[in-house]
């Protein structure tokens, strides 16, 4: 696919300020914003991606960011960027969730982050759902297993490390899935004080909600509800690694 990048400059025109100042943004604060893009090295910006905003592809939306492809020194990255009606005044705590969390390998890599961005590693992918349905062939059930059990074991490490996710459950949203490299986004919600329970939010997710689960079992026989929750209580109960172990068996990973 041919990516056309935009240089920044041009961010202060229609229909572009409308992304970077989404939903609404005043001149002024759209010019700040720009040179804040200039402070982190971002050139230039390329309109691609699976959502659309009135016609521009992005590569994502929430309710505190619409997250755009960007170039900062000739390299991909993903940029946020802070819509003006979320809940957050700034990005600053969200970027310091994600540094935590690379501290240990788990998501995107930060690169850097300003009052309205944060600047991190491009995941080129497709959410799981998507993902799953387009697994064919031979093979398929063991690429499935090996997934689930990368995604399993990051939450492993966060749970570790004390860390809740906080928005696990809709996995959906919140796993990114490429060729080499499977990630959990989306640390905004996150939290240090919380008793984490990410293994737990997302087994629960992956194994026993519906519409992932249902996609899994058709690929995978998965084992009954009550020996999955089984297991999980004895890993909530005590966060080991030989509980974590025992899950993944049980999970036949
Ligand atoms: N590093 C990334 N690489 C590619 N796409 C991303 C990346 N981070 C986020 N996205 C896309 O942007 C969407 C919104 O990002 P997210 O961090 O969930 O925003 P919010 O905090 O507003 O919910 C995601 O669902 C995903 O599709
Ligand atoms: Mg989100």
């Amino acid at each position: 696919m041919a990516r056309h990048f935009i240089s920044i400059k041009k961010l202060s025109e229609e229909p572009y300020s409308g992304i970077l100042g989404y939903p609404k943004s005043t001149k002024r604060q759209i010019n700040s914003r720009i040179s804040e893009l200039e402070k982190l090295q971002i050139k230039s910006i390329s309109f691609t991606g699976p959502t659309t905003i009135g016609k521009l592809e992005i590569l994502g939306k929430g309710y505190v960011g619409i997250v755009v492809l960007a170039k900062r020194k000739s390299k991909y990255v993903a940029l946020k960027i802070r819509r003006l009606d979320s809940q957050r005044t700034e990005m600053k705590n969200e970027a310091k969730l994600l540094k935590l969390v690379n501290s240990v390998n788990v998501g995107p890599k930060l690169f850097d982050h300003s009052k309205n961005f944060v600047v991190m590693e491009y995941l080129d992918g497709e959410k799981i759902g998507k993902w799953i349905n387009s697994l064919k062939g031979r093979g398929r059930s063991k690429k499935l297993k090996s997934t689930i059990k990368d995604i399993l074991q990051d939450c492993f490490k966060l749970d570790q490390i004390g860390f809740d996710h906080g928005e696990l459950s809709s996995i959906s949203k919140h796993v990114i899935i490429g060729e080499k490299k499977c990630a959990i986004i989306d640390f905004e919600s996150s939290s240090t004080k919380r008793r984490p329970s990410n293994v737990t939010s997302i087994t629960q997710a992956i194994f026993i909600g519906s519409g992932i689960g249902k996609q899994v079992q058709k690929i995978y026989k998965i084992p009954s509800k009550e020996k999955i929750i089984g297991a999980l209580r004895i890993y909530k109960q005590n966060q080991s690694q030989e509980s974590f172990d025992n899950l993944l068996k049980v999970l036949k990973l």
